[in-house]
């Protein structure tokens, strides 16, 4: 029996992951750091640290510059968030959480971005929410199954009575381990491993996700 809904943000419910991208581009730019869409698009959904180490490859920077470098994209993110409206929630999204909400069935949001609290605010979502978990909730990021397993937690739910929906292969390897049901959201070349794959929330609804995810479906 299926009792909680366990959303990640950036690009699940908003378009954020494009903003991320940006951030990530114009610092690797600056540095004169080959970058572009396809290698952003395995950053998804690690932590911004992960992130840089992954974008600076083989360049060796101290730990001072390290920071410094993390410090500029976020200032780069948290510029270009100032700017979102409830306007930015991708189409269906607002839909689906009414939805769960009337069938009493609980919604988290499991990100790994420290910016989460900023972004839902702005979003304008934050009363459909029962449960926020952010950066800062747990020690271990995606792929690791700690966010899934602490938002099942703070949900008051087993990580069976749990479906998360995810656009990065890394947050889909973490809620598998945590013993959840996956939806992705994305091309199957990066979803591939969802237990369902869709290429947005457009027109999904309570029952879609349930037929989907039932094992007669495969
Ligand atoms: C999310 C995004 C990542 C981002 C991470 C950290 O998981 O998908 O692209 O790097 O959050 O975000 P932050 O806002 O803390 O830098
Ligand atoms: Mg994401």
């Amino acid at each position: 029996q299926i009792g909680g809904v366990i959303f990640d943000l950036d690009g699940v419910l908003t378009d954020t992951a494009e903003y991320h991208y940006r951030g990530w581009q114009k610092l690797a730019d600056e540095e004169g750091i080959p970058f572009d869409r396809q290698k952003n698009d395995l950053l998804r959904g690690l932590p911004r640290r992960e992130s840089l180490l992954a974008i600076l490859g083989d360049c060796t920077v101290t730990e001072d510059q390290l920071q410094e470098m993390m410090e500029r994209k976020n200032r780069y993110y948290v510029q270009l968030i100032e700017e979102i409206t409830p306007a930015d929630l991708l189409p269906g999204v607002n839909e689906l959480l009414e939805e769960l909400q009337q069938k009493e069935i609980k919604i988290a949001i499991a990100s790994a971005s420290k910016n989460a609290q900023t972004v839902i605010e702005r979003l304008g979502i934050g009363h459909l929410i029962d449960v926020i978990c952010d950066g800062y909730s747990v020690q271990r990021s995606k792929p690791a199954p700690d966010l899934f397993l602490y938002a099942a937690c703070q949900l008051d739910l087993t990580p069976d009575q749990c479906i998360v929906v995810e656009d990065a292969a890394s947050g889909i390897d973490a809620a598998s381990l945590a013993g959840m049901l996956t939806v992705g959201l994305g091309p199957v070349e990066r979803l591939g491993k969802a237990n369902l794959v869709l290429p947005n929330l457009e027109n999904v609804h309570w029952a879609d996700l349930i037929a989907g995810l039932s094992p007669k479906a495969k």
